[in-house]
């Protein structure tokens, strides 16, 4: 169990230098994806954080897909297409592996949880009826019967059990604090039983797990940073601190 700790599942991302890097198109236009050179994981969570269009999806997709996941999400098993939109990135990165197999895994994004969904009411379908249903592992009920908040929160609770690998892009996207709280917890139970995560999040309270490190994502390339120095901390806070200024000020007109 403890060298599991000690070897996490994905060390480091390296990006093979190739005549694309120079290229003006996506993804290799957007600056953090360009400079790149290579990405040490945490064992344990690591944050990848900026602001809107910085490359952060880009990113986890193309470590999601070099890990074995579907672009749309879900666990290695999930094999649907919906639509062809992922970027080439995963063909000029390669992943160090640690020396453990992780046993459960999912990737999870906002922006397509729905075909998810989709894809599991379809596999429940065809499922053998003599067969507990999928949709068990996520709470019961159907994820499109469960609000977005609910649907993604029991399937992190339900659904991811440990020893895994979890790629989630912004899983706060419908979640209340107090249950950005509540995953707090459980990623802490998660790394407790070796678990390796790396979360894409605009939220400062779903990045404060302790034991993590944050890159911070921006015009020029990627900052390793503290919670206290993210883009997302300082403005809350400020925002917290000096509302009526703050108010005045993007109200202001000449
Ligand atoms: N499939 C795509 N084709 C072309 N450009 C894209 C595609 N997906 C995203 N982009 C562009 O790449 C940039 C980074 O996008 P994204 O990785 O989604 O950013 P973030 O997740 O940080 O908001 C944005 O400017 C976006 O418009
Ligand atoms: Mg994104």
């Amino acid at each position: 169990m403890n060298d599991l700790l000690s070897s996490p599942f994905l060390r480091e991302l390296k990006v093979s230098v190739a005549d694309h890097r120079f290229s003006q198109t996506y993804p290799f236009n957007i600056p953090a994806i360009r400079n790149l050179q290579s990405l040490k994981f945490h064992p344990k969570v690591t944050y990848i954080v900026g602001e809107n269009g910085m490359g952060k999806s880009t990113l986890l997709e193309a470590i999601a897909i070099a890990s074995g996941f579907n672009p749309e999400g879900g666990t290695r098993n999930f094999q649907f297409a919906t639509r062809e939109t992922h970027s080439i990135l995963h063909e000029h990165i390669r992943l160090v592996r640690g020396g453990a197999k992780p046993r459960d895994g999912f990737f999870f994004r906002a922006e397509s949880y729905y075909n998810v969904a989709s894809y599991i009411d379809i596999l429940d379908e065809e499922q053998n009826p003599y067969n507990p249903p999928l949709k068990n592992s996520y709470g019961g009920k159907s994820l499109h019967e469960q609000s977005h908040g609910e649907s993604f929160f029991s399937a992190f609770l339900n659904r991811f059990g440990g020893y895994g690998l979890y790629i989630l892009d912004e899983p706060e996207a419908a979640l209340s604090p107090i249950r950005q709280m509540s995953m707090l917890a459980r990623i802490h139970e998660l790394v407790k039983r070796n678990s390796q995560l790396i979360i894409s999040t605009h939220s400062p309270i779903l990045m404060a797990y302790p034991d993590s490190v944050i890159y911070q994502l921006n015009d020029h390339g990627i900052e390793t940073v503290t919670l206290e120095e993210t883009d997302h901390y300082v403005i809350m806070k400020q925002f917290m601190n000096h509302k009526e200024s703050m108010l005045s000020e993007l109200f202001y007109d000449e």
